[in-house]
C-alpha cells in the first residue's frame, strides 16, 4: 500500500512506472464499503497497477450541510483496501492540492444527460463531477477507470465526458453491490437508524416489482404503481421515479424492442436521501 497526498508525489510515481503497464483508476470519496471494493477488485484483476483516489469533492455538493456531514474515514479506508491487496496506490489529496484555492466547477454540455433526475434535483452536481473526473483523468492518465452502476447517470455522464474530450481511457461500469436485504450499499446507509435501514429494503423490492410489471405494462402504468407504493409508506418520501432508456436517459414514449431501459429512484428515508436503479 502506498499513500500519496500531493500532485508532485503522484507525478514522480507515475514517471517511475513502466510505461507498458496498465493502470486502473477507481475514483471514490472514501467511506469505503463493499460496493467500492468490488470496483477495486475488478481493477486489480484487469490492470497491472490500481490507484484508488479518495477525495470528497466539494464542487459536486449542492448542499453544504451534506458536504459537512460527509464521513471522512481515511485510516479505516486504507485498512480496508489493505485487506484486499497490498498492491494498491491511494491518492488522497487535499482540496487545496486539487483546486488551488479556486473551488469552482467547469461548465459542461453533456447533451441533456445532466438535466434530468440527479441533475434536476441537485443543481450543478454533474458540473462538479465532470470537473473532478477530468482533473483526475488528466493527472493520472489511467488505462481504465471504474465506476458503479449504483450511480448510473454519473457513469453515462463520465462516458460522455471522455468521448467529448477524447480522453484515451476505457470506462468500465460495474454492477450494484447490495446489502443482504437488497438495499444498495452506500455510505449514507450508515446514517439510517437500524429499523429504517431494514425498512429501506422496500426500495429495491419495489424496483424489482417495477421490473416485473414493465414486462407487460407501460412506463406510465408502472410509474403510477410505484408512486402508490410509496404513498402508503410512512418514513419514505419519494423524490422521483423515472423509467428511461439507458443511453439518453429520456422518458419512454413507446417501448422499442432494441432499446435498453432502466428505472431510477430517489427517496428520502427519514432525512437520508438514497438513490437506486434497476435494468428492466
Ligand atoms: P462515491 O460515492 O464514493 O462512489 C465511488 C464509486 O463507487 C462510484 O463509481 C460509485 O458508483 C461506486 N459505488 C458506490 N456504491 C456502490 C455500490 N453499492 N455498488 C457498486 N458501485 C458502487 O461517486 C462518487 O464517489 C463521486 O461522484 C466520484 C465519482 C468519486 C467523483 O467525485
Amino acid at each position: 500500500m502506498q499513500l500519496i497526498n500531493t500532485k508532485k508525489e503522484l507525478r514522480s510515481l507515475l514517471i517511475s512506472l513502466d510505461k507498458i503497464k496498465t493502470l486502473g483508476l477507481v475514483p471514490t470519496m472514501g467511506a469505503l464499503h463493499l460496493g467500492h471494493l468490488s470496483l477495486v477488485k475488478r481493477s486489480l484483476r484487469e490492470n497491472d497497477i490500481t490507484l484508488v483516489s479518495i477525495f470528497v469533492n466539494p464542487t459536486q455538493f449542492n448542499n453544504q450541510e451534506d458536504l459537512a456531514k460527509y464521513p471522512k474515514t481515511l485510516d479505516r479506508d486504507i485498512l480496508l483496501l489493505g485487506s484486499v491487496s497490498e498492491n494498491i496506490i491511494v491518492f488522497a489529496p487535499t482540496s487545496e492540492e486539487i483546486y488551488s484555492g479556486d473551488i469552482t466547477s467547469k461548465s459542461y454540455d453533456f447533451e441533456g444527460l445532466e438535466n434530468v433526475m440527479e441533475g434536476e434535483f441537485r443543481e450543478g452536481h454533474f458540473n462538479g463531477v465532470g470537473t473532478i473526473i477530468e482533473k483526475l483523468l488528466t493527472l493520472i492518465g489511467p488505462t481504465r477507470a471504474y465506476f458503479g452502476e449504483k450511480d448510473f447517470q454519473q457513469l453515462q455522464i463520465v462516458r460522455k465526458l471522455v468521448r467529448n474530450l477524447a480522453v484515451p481511457v476505457e470506462i468500465i461500469g460495474c454492477p450494484i453491490v447490495r446489502e443482504p436485504s437488497g438495499l444498495a450499499m452506500s455510505s449514507r446507509n450508515e446514517r439510517l437508524p437500524e429499523a429504517l435501514r431494514q425498512k429501506a429494503a422496500f426500495i429495491y423490492s419495489t424496483l424489482k416489482g417495477a421490473k416485473q410489471q414493465f414486462g407487460t405494462k407501460s412506463a406510465d402504468f408502472v410509474t403510477d404503481w410505484v408512486r402508490k407504493q410509496f404513498g402508503s409508506q410512512q418514513d419514505f418520501k419519494l423524490e422521483y421515479f423515472k423509467i428511461t432508456d439507458e443511453d439518453k436517459l429520456l422518458p419512454v414514449i413507446q417501448k422499442e424492442k432494441d432499446t435498453k431501459y432502466r428505472a431510477f429512484i430517489a427517496v428520502y428515508v427519514g432525512d437520508v436521501r438514497l438513490i437506486d436503479n434497476i435494468a428492466l
